[in-house]
């Protein structure tokens, strides 16, 4: 059986950005990514999943005593994550293709997942956050790095008229912050923003099971 549609589309569209990924977004997702893996209490010997891990702007700040697993749906993203592995000399880290809807991981395989900008890539956030769950320990950290609707209700209307636009170029921009909370099942100890005024929040969570 193949790949079904919409993965095949996100699959296409993301091979379209690899070769430029790190130039049109890093300045915004990268001081995210550092802030958010350099408070994750990551321990000598921890096994860590990175969650659709695209060119692997993430990789240089995870610390060499533990294991670090990257998936992507995209081999061309992951091309570009696997020169960073090769040139930054980072023999702690592996990454490889696989949907993260359907992981073929055992279940409690990782003591933290880490997760950024990618909730809403995926057609079903929700689906993902079970398969998270179902991978990560009992009281292992979860956490994330993404974008949700505003709370300002003129943003709000704007986001929800672009969504169509956005939905085409890689993303949703609707997807409610309380809702995913609640209905993702994690147990989110911090949620906030770097600055006042940001796109994007940075939840740290515990997977209780
Ligand atoms: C916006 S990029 C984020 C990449 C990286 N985490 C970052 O913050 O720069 C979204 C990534 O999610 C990947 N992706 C989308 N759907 C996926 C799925 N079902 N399984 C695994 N990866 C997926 C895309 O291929 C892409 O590399």
């Amino acid at each position: 059986m193949g790949m079904p549609l919409e993965l095949e589309s996100i699959k296409k569209i993301y091979a379209g950005y690899s070769n430029i990924y790190d130039a049109l977004f890093k300045r915004f997702f990268y001081p995210r990514i550092k802030h958010a893996i350099t408070y994750m209490d990551i321990k000598p010997g921890d096994r860590v999943l990175d969650v659709g891990v695209g060119t692997g702007l993430s990789l240089s700040e995870f610390p060499h005593n533990c294991k670090v697993v990257g998936i992507d749906l995209s081999t061309a993203m992951l091309r570009k994550a696997k020169d960073k592995i090769r040139s930054h000399r980072l023999n702690h880290i592996k990454v490889m293709s696989m949907d993260a809807m359907r992981m073929s991981f055992k279940d409690d395989s990782f003591d933290k997942v880490f997760i950024s900008h990618v909730v809403t890539v995926v057609p079903d956030p929700y689906r993902l956050m079970s398969e998270v769950r179902r991978v990560c320990k009992k009281g292992g950290q979860v956490v994330i790095v993404n974008h949700f609707k505003s709370s300002n209700k003129v943003v709000e209307i704007v986001e929800k008229l672009i969504n169509p636009v956005c939905k085409k170029i890689g993303w949703r921009s609707d997807l409610c912050l309380n809702e995913f909370i609640n209905r993702s099942g994690l147990n989110v100890r911090q949620k906030y923003m770097l600055k006042k005024l940001d796109f994007w929040h940075i939840l740290f969570a515990t997977n209780e099971k």
